[in-house]
């Protein structure tokens, strides 16, 4: 079945992705389904977007309500859904207000311009980012500018000036980079598109006391780790930090665009009417499926099984790794976000995977991101298990 409409897509949808050959019917939970009824385990969830599995019928529920009421009314009326959403973020982390986007580049863009108007408020030449190497932070450039990686930004310099670069998890590189001049440092707990690569509590304590220092605003980008990905609703939780600002979106509107910029106290009102917006955000519908999302996300139990099924998966990849020490190198990672370092085998494995009816996420070359559905059973886990270790066995 699978094929023309493979060609079609390559025809008329400009090229930015190497797509499956694939034509999926529907979702249901963890699986896709494709045309000719295969079922296919998802170990990647749409990117970590459909985080309470395809299709989820209370989400769905929740959508039509509010589309059944209207889709938009633009910013000039306040809307329930979108107060709603904002007020159980609020209630629920260290923010006290929210700014909400269409997508999680779209948030970033928008913390750069809170970070300038802090900046701007102080001095003058309070105007420098500092980021990471091996970030990701977004593609338009602006927060292009903030992705520390030269194959995102080479072939669109020249970029955004006064931003400068840090090796994660090095303080005295950091300690380098650091002065009054900076209005704010952004950063992932977790490196997703870098690789899955966890920053150390040691690095970001000393971030956290130098932003009192130098008075920057210590934002964590949690567009990838947030939302109960790690067993915390926040990833930042994992660690005794308090960051200024918090960017989400990804699985915030249960599968529809959305993005947040979570703001503390620090900054409360810094930016007057005027001065940003966007005509679509927020969109009702998604903040409606996004207060189903946190209903779910903030539930203990939940939150605690999403750690118990990551020790289970962790565990059994070791069992694997004993197996096969050539093929996978490292399994790191925390929660339901997790990577498997098989260097050079990732391509193979993502493709027999394929074969074998698992999708698997390759990312930063060699490494393979579990970012499953966070209600995945513990059935499921086994099944992709068992499919992870046939296709080993194949290489
Ligand atoms: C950490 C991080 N920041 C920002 C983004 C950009 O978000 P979006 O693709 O919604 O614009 C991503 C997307 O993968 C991400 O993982």
């Amino acid at each position: 079945m699978s094929g023309i409409l493979y060609e079609q897509d390559k025809k008329y949808i400009l090229n930015t992705y190497n797509k499956l050959n694939i034509e999926i019917d529907r979702g249901e939970g963890t699986y896709l389904i494709d045309k000719d009824g295969n079922r296919y385990l998802d170990m990647f969830s749409g990117i970590a977007v459909n985080s309470f599995g395809h299709n989820n019928k209370k989400i769905l529920e929740k959508i039509m309500n509010q589309a059944g009421k209207y889709i938009h009314l633009s910013n000039y009326f306040p809307m329930e859904p979108a107060v709603k959403l904002a007020k159980t973020l609020v209630e629920n982390t260290f923010a006290n207000q929210v700014f909400f986007t269409n997508s999680g580049t779209e948030a970033n863009e928008a913390v750069i311009k809170i970070a300038r108007k802090f900046g701007n408020n102080i001095s003058e030449n309070k105007t420098k980012i500092l980021t990471a190497y091996n970030s990701f932070h977004g593609r338009t450039m602006g927060s292009l500018s903030l992705t520390g990686q030269e194959k995102y930004q080479k072939a669109f310099e020249p970029l955004m000036p006064d931003v400068e670069y840090f090796e994660y998890n090095n303080i005295k590189d950091f300690e380098s980079k650091v002065d009054q001049d900076v209005c704010a440092v952004i950063l992932e707990v977790i490196q997703g598109e870098g690789g899955i690569v966890t920053a150390n509590t040691e690095f970001l304590e000393k971030i956290e006391i130098l932003s009192s220092k130098y008075n920057f605003l210590l934002v964590i980008d949690e567009i990838q780790t947030g939302i109960a990905r790690t067993g915390k609703f926040l990833a930042v939780d994992n660690y005794n930090i308090k960051p200024d600002i918090v960017t989400l979106a990804k699985s915030l509107g249960g599968g529809l665009p959305i993005g947040a910029v979570l703001t503390s106290k620090k900054v409360e009102n810094i930016l007057s009417p005027g001065e940003h917006g966007t005509t679509f955000a927020p969109n009702p519908v998604s903040c409606a499926a996004g207060l189903e999302v946190l209903n779910n996300a903030l539930c203990e139990v939940f939150l605690y099984e999403i750690k118990d099924k990551s020790e289970y998966i962790i565990t059994k990849l070791k069992e694997l790794q004993v197996q096969y020490p050539s093929i996978i190198k490292d399994i790191r990672g925390i929660g339901l976000m997790l990577g498997i370092d098989v260097g050079e085998y990732a391509g193979v494995i993502k493709e027999k995977s394929f074969e074998n009816k698992l999708l698997l996420n390759v990312t930063a070359g060699t490494i393979i991101r579990l970012l499953p559905a966070l209600n995945i059973t513990y059935e499921e886990i086994c099944q992709f298990i068992n499919i992870f270790e046939r296709v080993l066995k194949e290489i």
